[in-house]
């Protein structure tokens, strides 16, 4: 919520291409800059638009703008004072296109859009591992090592080593598949996460071109809600990514101290919809969700990790390796998992983040079946826990419509009924 002058940045995200309005006040010359990534965005003098305007002359709501991949568009909501584009009077709630070039007048307030880039958890933009480098990372992987590379590992992972230009600092967590540490990017001058795979873990299906395309989208996914991907890299001992260092703790950390209250349950699993969402778009499929790979940064940010390089590095969720707790039962009978087989881990995610347990086995979560959970959210959650994956939300962009519209139904009545 935007409160106060007119100088905040606002970021809000979502699965579509971000937009920027700019709003500039003549009489007293503030400019403010609000960036959004999801559609509609509400203006209005009421604390629940998405862009506040304090002014008399500025309706409780005012006015709304859409906007979607083809463009954008303002309706005044029959505003006392009304707006005006270019000069024109526009009719009550008649949607009007906005361009770039296009002004928007409420009352001496001038408001104009823009397109901006995707915003990264420091506001600056980042670029992700350069495309083609998974690809050549794998051919090198398919050689024959010149050492012992469990050796070379085992001896050379510890802080204050080097792996090629990065220097460890200290060890951050360690998976099934390797050790994440923190480092110093010697090169660049910054610190960032790297993760050394165990040797071993070689990348024998990446021979199938179409997953290999996808670990390349993958690579290159660009989400505030997704960590991003430095680069990779190969040493003697392995082959390493690097990413973005994430201060904070993995949500399989917070839940070992409880379950969340329902409105951060619903905030993390709609960031991590958000990510989905995004890398479903791109044809990327996640895999492996679960709690360790969801990251809640420190500055109140849900970011997923590891998207779609289970398989990449032989890291596939694979039945010998113990529970598979968080996988869709179609990945259990080792049929392809797709776009829904997320949105059922995702779904489990949640049910665990709101009452600190998996559903028990049998049938899946029914309305009034799950105490202090809206009756609307609990329905979605049967629906997306569905063992047949036909009958889920489709795809991450469905999942994150259902979440959003049991979060207002949520906010609407509170208690829950
Ligand atoms: N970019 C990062 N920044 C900060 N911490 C990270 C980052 N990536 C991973 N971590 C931390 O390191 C821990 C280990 O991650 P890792 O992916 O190796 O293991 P995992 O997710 O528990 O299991 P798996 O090997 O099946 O993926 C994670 O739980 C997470 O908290
Ligand atoms: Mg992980």
């Amino acid at each position: 919520m935007h409160h106060g002058g007119l100088a905040a940045l606002r970021v809000e995200c979502g699965p579509v291409r971000p937009i920027t309005i700019v709003v500039e006040d003549p009489a007293t010359g503030d400019r403010a800059r609000y960036a959004f990534l999801r559609s509609p965005v509400r203006i209005g003098r009421r604390e629940d638009c998405e862009i506040v305007l304090p002014q008399p002359f500025v309706s409780a709501r005012h006015g709304i703008v859409q906007f979607d991949e083809l463009g954008a568009r303002y309706a005044d909501l029959g505003s006392r004072n009304g707006s005006a584009i270019d000069g024109v009077p526009v009719s009550p709630d008649v949607p009007t296109p906005l361009s770039s070039r296009s002004e928007l007048r409420i009352g001496a307030l001038r408001l104009s859009i823009a397109r901006a880039p995707e915003p990264s958890v420091a506001g600056e933009s980042v670029a992700p591992v350069r495309p083609g480098a998974l690809t050549e990372l794998m051919e090198a992987l398919a050689r024959p090592p010149e050492v012992d590379p469990e050796a070379a590992w085992v001896a050379s992972l510890h802080p204050g080593q080097s792996v090629g230009r990065f220097e460890l600092v200290r060890e951050i967590g360690r998976g099934g598949f390797g050790l994440v540490f923190e480092a110093i990017d010697r090169q660049l001058g910054r610190r960032v996460a790297l993760k050394a795979m165990r040797p071993g873990a070689h990348p024998a299906q990446l021979q199938a071109s179409w997953l290999q395309r996808e670990a390349e989208a993958a690579a290159q996914l660009n989400h505030p809600n997704i960590v991003t991907l430095f680069d990779v890299g190969r040493w003697e001992g392995g082959p390493f990514l690097v990413m973005e260092l994430l201060r904070g703790e993995g949500l399989d950390a917070r839940l070992d101290r409880g379950p969340l209250p329902l409105d951060d349950a619903l905030g993390v699993a709609i960031d991590a919809a958000r990510a989905l969402a995004h890398a479903h778009c791109s044809g990327v499929v996640h895999r492996d969700l679960k709690p360790s790979n969801v990251f809640l940064t420190d500055a109140g940010w849900t970011k997923v990790l590891d998207f779609g390089l289970a398989h990449v590095f032989g890291s596939e969720p694979s039945l010998a390796g113990g529970t598979p707790r968080y996988m869709a039962p179609e990945q259990r009978r080792h049929d392809p998992a797709d776009a829904r087989s997320d949105v059922f881990s995702a779904a489990l995610l949640l049910h665990e983040t709101l009452t600190g347990r998996l559903p028990e086995d049998g049938p899946p979560a029914s309305p009034g079946s799950l105490p202090g959970v809206p009756a609307a959210l609990a329905a979605l959650l049967a629906r997306a826990l569905s063992p047949d994956a036909g009958r889920r939300p489709p795809d991450g962009a469905a999942w994150l419509e259902g979440l959003l519209a049991a979060q207002r139904e949520a906010e609407k009545d509170p208690s829950g009924s």
